[in-house]
């Protein structure tokens, strides 16, 4: 990890700070950084009450922004290099309580919490968003934060007390006992929202072996977007045959047992109508690990639970985690005029023919096709802490990567993907990391769901994924991770072609249909991948080599430069030039002739790259919308008609005649009248059809989004 030196950081602040443009948005700068000499308890404390405060201050608009890593350093430069927020004027806060003082019209007080019950801690961050309060530990000694903020300085009422509030009479553990009360305190009421959850380690932390020896570990800055969204927070134990080390004296089972309790009251909160996001990982560094419970297999456990619950991961694990400042970042979504992040255009077959991966009979080349996968981008905390440095390398672009990024991350910290499409080179393309728009495992979707028994949610799952990857231009899954659910079945791989059309690449070990074959009854095809070892990486690639035949492998790297993935390349294809590295899409198409013995399965493909329909409408008025379309198939297209579904669910069909060529994006334009009149929001469909025949039984997700009508 780069460090940035002394000299160097005061210098941005000198730059940002004695700008003297006419300023439009005033934004607090706190320097977190020296608290991390302090004892454990405060390191924990002054943390979480950064991760407040900035969860609360930027709910609505940026206005504080937290230096707790180089990260956010090398933010605040971007930020400044692109003038967003505009104009802004960073005012440095001198102390802690100036910046309570600053920000006094919005805290309503301090919610209170017990050392003796650290769960306590968690159960004060969700207060902190759902009542704008700031949480406090109970240690009343010189110095603490409770001394400087309760008791002296602003003395901040206390209007949430748990101290003494748990003591096990309930289940025999109050760390039980205080997560029962908080899932009907909190959910049940839906005063908390169970769409944001928080799965951070608690105040247990400073009691920590480890904690010195990580002392960016906590997380507690990371509450800040849970408690942005006024979401839930909790730490239990996924395991129910042993009792966790927060907690030795507990009856076995009783953490896993609450944790079932809070997810099925998360599900009950919106009824299965949506997803919930978990950021926030199984603290494997600190808890409920051991010689019985390894990391990864605890990491399946708890993947294998929140999934039967609708609940995806954002996946905040050790050790690149660290993340403050989402909730400011957030509002970087707001500002992004381009409404559909679009990728390089697929190859035509005469690309594919000289590049002599195919022939004029359209047979594939008897080489091994080889897709490096770069991950894994499921966390948004792993996204923003590692990914620019690995992207910014001069070497980038002189060999195809599919870049895996959860798209739905865009959420929590939307301001890397804009810039990824907008500085990509013909090389670089995008893929979904971990099982697409959140990390689960899929065969959870599905009836009998271990854990819950809830109803089955792929299409739920489906209607997720398609409005990100649509977003995002994705058409290929990267890393199909199904960990401790099992094979993945005909169901989960017919879900993933209802979104994913060029195909998806599992997790090795987890089909029956073989490293690469198609999806029976369709043109998708799936993969199989290899994590790349780190040992001597050129020789693994070689392994894979197929002499005089036709494979494709796919090669996972975890955290790598562009260079990296350039110099394994290089020296492969030195001893085996026919080790052919291919972008996801070529990689795809290739696969379709090749299993299929059908050339015609890569025609018909598009991008559906604009449109201007209004998102609000009267009754009666005309709209005049143009439809932009790419066409990344092999055949020319025109003669097809386009088909909207609009308010009321009236449909229209529009004839298409104009010729698009591979490559070209053509654009039409049509004028309607609104004819429904019942009020309300309405689900918005387009896509082409050449006769009866959608454009969705070739492989194109339809584009999707909404109308309200007023
Ligand atoms: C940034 O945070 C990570 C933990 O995510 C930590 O390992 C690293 O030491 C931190 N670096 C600095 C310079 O603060
Ligand atoms: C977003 O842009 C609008 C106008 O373009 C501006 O008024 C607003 O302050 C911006 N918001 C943020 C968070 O930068
Ligand atoms: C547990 O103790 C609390 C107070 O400490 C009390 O209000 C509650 O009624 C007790 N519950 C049971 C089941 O004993
Ligand atoms: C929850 O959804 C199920 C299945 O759609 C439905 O039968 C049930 O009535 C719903 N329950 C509530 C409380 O809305
Ligand atoms: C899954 O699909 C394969 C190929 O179509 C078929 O042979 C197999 O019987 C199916 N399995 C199940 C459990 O439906
Ligand atoms: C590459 O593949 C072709 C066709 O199978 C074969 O004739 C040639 O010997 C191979 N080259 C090497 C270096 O193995
Ligand atoms: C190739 O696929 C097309 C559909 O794209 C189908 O109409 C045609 O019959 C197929 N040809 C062969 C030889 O299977
Ligand atoms: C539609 O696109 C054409 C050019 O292709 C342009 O002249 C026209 O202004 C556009 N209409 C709308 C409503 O955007
Ligand atoms: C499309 O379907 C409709 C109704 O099923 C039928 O009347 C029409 O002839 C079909 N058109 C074509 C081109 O197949």
């Amino acid at each position: 990890m780069m460090i940035l030196s002394r000299y160097a950081i005061l210098a941005i602040f000198t730059i940002l700070i004695t700008s003297n443009k006419a300023t439009t948005t005033n934004i607090v700068l706190y320097d977190l950084r020296p608290s991390t000499t302090l004892s454990l308890d405060d390191i924990y404390e002054y943390a979480h009450l950064l991760g407040a405060l900035s969860g609360l201050m930027n709910r609505d608009i940026p206005r504080l922004f937290t230096i707790y890593n180089d990260s956010d350093l090398r933010w605040l430069f971007y930020m400044a290099s692109i003038n967003w927020p505009q104009d802004a004027n960073y005012m440095e806060a001198a102390s802690l309580v100036d910046l309570i003082k600053f920000f006094s019209d919005t805290i309503q007080g301090v919610a209170l919490y017990d050392p003796i019950v650290p769960a306590t801690s968690n159960l004060a961050s969700t207060a902190s968003g759902v009542y704008n309060l700031i949480p406090i530990c109970y240690r009343p000694v010189p110095n603490s934060l409770y001394t400087q903020l309760v008791v002296e300085g602003p003395q901040l009422p206390i209007k949430v007390n748990f101290v003494d509030m748990f003591t096990g009479n309930i289940t025999g553990s109050s760390k039980a006992d205080a997560y029962l009360w908080a899932t009907e305190h909190f959910l049940d009421s839906k005063l908390a929202d169970s769409t944001y959850l928080g799965y951070y380690i608690d105040k247990w932390w400073s009691q920590s072996a480890l904690a010195s020896q990580a002392v960016f570990e906590h997380l507690a800055v990371n509450h800040d977007w849970i408690i942005k969204n006024r979401g839930f927070l909790f730490d239990l134990s996924p395991w129910d045959d042993e009792a966790p080390n927060d907690d030795p004296q507990q009856p076995i089972g009783t953490d896993y047992n609450t944790l079932i309790t809070l997810l099925k009251k998360s599900y009950q909160q919106h009824n299965g109508t949506k997803f919930s996001t978990v950021s926030g990982f199984v603290p494997w560094l600190f808890k409920y690990v051991n010689e019985k419970h390894g990391g990864v297999p605890s990491e399946w456990r708890m993947t294998h639970i929140m999934s039967a619950f609708n609940v995806v991961i954002d996946a905040d694990a050790c050790c690149a985690d660290s993340f403050a400042n989402a909730a400011f970042f957030s509002h970087y979504a707001s500002n992004q005029s381009e409404k559909r992040f679009i990728q390089n255009v697929l190859p035509s077959r005469e690309e594919l023919i000289q590049k002599e991966f195919l022939n004029e009979q359209n047979i594939v080349s008897r080489k091994t096709y080889s897709l490096y996968y770069a991950g894994d981008y499921d966390s948004a905390a792993w996204l923003a802490n590692k990914f620019k440095n690995l992207w910014d390398d001069p070497k980038r672009g002189s060999v195809p990567v599919a870049w895996a990024v959860n798209p739905n991350l865009y959420d929590r910290f939307p301001l890397l993907q804009p810039y990824l499409y907008q500085t990509r080179t013909a090389n670089d393309f995008f893929v979904s990391g971990d099982s697409g728009s959140g990390y689960l495992n899929p065969t959870q979707l599905f009836e009998p769901r271990k854990f819950s028994n809830l109803p089955r949610a792929d299409n739920l799952w489906i209607e997720r994924n398609r409005f990100f990857y649509n977003k995002f231009n994705i058409k290929h899954t990267g890393f199909v991770i199904n960990g401790d659910s099992g094979m993945l079945t005909n169901d989960s791989d017919t879900m993933y072609t209802k979104f994913s059309p060029l195909g998806f690449t599992r997790q090795q070990g987890y089909t029956t249909l073989g490293e690469t074959a198609l999806i029976p009854g369709t043109r998708v095809p799936s993969f199989t991948e290899t994590d790349l070892s780190g040992k001597d990486e050129v020789q693994q690639v070689l392994s894979y080599y197929k002499p005089n035949d036709v494979r494709f492998v796919v090669f996972r790297g975890v955290l790598r430069s562009a260079s990296s993935y350039a110099d394994i390349a290089e020296k492969v294809q030195q001893i085996q030039p026919n080790i052919t590295f291919v972008d996801p899409y070529t990689f795809a198409l290739l696969a379709r002739i090749h299993l299929s013995g059908n050339y015609t399965y890569n025609d018909d493909l598009v991008s559906y790259v604009d449109d201007n329909l209004p998102k609000l409408i009267s009754t009666g008025d005309y709209v005049t919308v143009n439809f932009s379309i790419r066409n990344e198939g092999w055949n020319t297209l025109n003669e097809l008609d386009l088909k909207l579904t609009f308010a009321c669910d009236i449909e229209y069909v529009f004839p298409w005649n104009i010729e698009i060529k591979h490559g070209n994006i053509g654009t039409s334009c049509y004028q309607f009248q609104v004819e429904c009149n019942q009020p309300g929001e309405y689900k918005v469909v387009y896509q082409l059809f050449r006769g009866n025949t959608s454009f969705e039984e070739f492989g194109n997700v339809p584009w999707i989004s909404s109308v309200r009508l007023v």
